[in-house]
Order: structure tokens, then C-alpha cells, then sequence
């Protein structure tokens, strides 16, 4: 089976011999490949949605795989038992749906080691979550596929300490591993801000004046990520 680069990339944190969780399994595409990879023997492929469900049972089908991946229907990390997976997977929603199924039930999110998270929206609100109820972010990778970046977070029980706003939009570690798309990414962010500042011109309200300075401060931290990556 061959992956698109975004789906590749969160195998790539996959830790050899782990027993892993895809929660929104959809096609079933990682679950298949971490078995037939010989990366993982166990898998449970999850989803809410039956439609998508049925999908990722007839690829597991396809490549004769039913021994290796259970599949469950049900909602976030529901379908697992506390210490069934070390590692869960979600990937392709929103941040804070994956923040939802996360708090859902903190006992049985905390019982599992490793979290890969590769959330499409609301990335900044998921960090801040995550750091805020105990768990620290281990690594994080950036991906490019059909013009579009994708952020992946790997996440463990602990605490972590955030020296400075920015680290929410902008992963620490991102900016630690000089992560090859960096430049790019904060430039987007940049361009975002800008955006919003043009879009402000003409407003004279309190509300708009409070949000030009955060544009102007916002603006002010990319540009110093921004030339710190390109010493
Ligand atoms: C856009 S697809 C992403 C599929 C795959 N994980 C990927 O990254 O390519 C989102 C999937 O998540 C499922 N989903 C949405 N909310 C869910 C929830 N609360 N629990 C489990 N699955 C959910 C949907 O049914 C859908 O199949």
C-alpha cells in the first residue's frame, strides 16, 4: 500500500511493535500499512461513522488482514479499553474535536502512552489544551501535500512549560528541529496576520484598535522565529 505523504509522515512516529489505535480510520489506509510494514502485528481501526467504517473493513479485506486489524464502531476513544493500545492515532479533524475526544474521559485518554495528533484546524487551541491538562508535545513534524501543510504532534503524558505565547501557533519543537518547511509555514502565518491588519484598516472601535496591537505583536514574534530559522 502506498500513502500520501501526510498519512506517511504519522506512520513514520509509529514505534516498531506498538499496538495502536486509528481512531477515524475512514479508507483504513494506516492501519493496513502499519501491518503489512511489520510495524505493528496488533491494530484497531475505529470510526463513528459506519459508511466510513465498512470502507476501511474492505481494505483490510482486500490485503487479507482481518487476523491483525479489529475494526470498531463508535465514538473517539470509546471502542478502546483502558490499556488495549500504547499508542492512539487521529488524524484528518478538527483540533478541537480531537481536543473533545481527548477530554471525553481523562482517565482512559491518560492510560494511553502515545498520542499522534494531526489535527486540520484550531492546531493553536489543541497545544494550549494539551498543555494545559498535563500532556507535553514530544515532537511534531510538518507535511506538504496538494499545497497544503500539515501539522503532526506527538503527544505523551507530562507537563511542559511554555516560555512564550508563539509556541502555541508555532511548536516549539518545530522551531528546535528547524523542521524543512518552517520557513514556509511561519511565512503563511505572517501573510494570515497581515491579512487580518488590512482587513482592519478604516476601524476605529476598541475592539478593532485591541486587535490591530495583538496583529502588530503577533507580527513581531513570527518575524523574530522567522529570522532566528534563517541564521
Ligand atoms: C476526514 S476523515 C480522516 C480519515 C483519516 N484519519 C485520515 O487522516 O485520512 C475523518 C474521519 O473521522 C471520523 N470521525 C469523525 N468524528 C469522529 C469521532 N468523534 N470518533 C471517531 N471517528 C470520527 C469520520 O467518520 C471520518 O471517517
Amino acid at each position: 500500500m502506498k500513502l500520501t505523504n501526510r498519512l506517511l509522515a504519522i506512520t513514520k512516529f509509529v514505534k516498531k511493535g506498538s499496538v495502536v489505535a486509528d481512531i477515524g480510520t475512514d479508507h483504513g489506509y494506516i492501519p493496513v500499512y502499519l501491518v503489512t510494514n511489520n510495524i505493528s502485528k496488533k491494530v484497531f481501526a475505529t470510526d463513528v461513522n459506519e459508511g466510513p467504517l465498512n470502507s476501511a473493513k474492505e481494505t483490510i479485506k482486500e490485503h487479507c488482514l482481518e487476523k491483525y486489524i479489529e475494526t470498531r464502531l463508535g465514538t473517539g476513544l470509546i471502542p478502546i479499553k483502558p490499556y488495549e493500545v500504547d499508542t492512539v492515532i487521529i488524524a484528518g479533524m478538527g483540533g478541537l474535536l480531537i481536543r473533545d475526544i481527548l477530554k471525553n474521559d481523562l482517565d482512559l485518554t491518560k492510560s494511553i502512552k502515545k498520542f499522534i495528533l494531526q489535527p486540520m484546524v484550531a492546531q493553536e487551541d489543541l497545544r494550549k489544551w494539551l498543555i494545559q491538562n498535563h500532556f507535553k508535545i514530544i515532537d511534531e513534524k510538518l507535511e506538504k501535500e496538494d499545497h497544503r501543510i500539515y501539522e503532526i504532534m506527538v503527544v505523551e503524558n507530562g507537563e511542559q512549560i511554555v516560555e512564550d505565547g508563539i509556541y502555541y501557533k508555532i511548536g516549539k519543537k518545530l522551531i528546535e528541529n528547524k523542521d524543512p518547511l518552517l520557513e514556509v509555514f511561519i511565512q503563511k502565518h505572517i501573510q494570515k496576520q497581515k491579512n487580518i491588519f488590512e482587513n482592519l484598516e478604516g476601524q476605529t472601535s476598541d475592539k478593532a484598535n485591541q486587535k490591530r496591537n495583538e496583529c502588530i505583536e503577533e507580527l513581531r514574534k513570527l518575524e523574530e522565529v522567522l529570522s532566528w530559522v534563517r541564521q
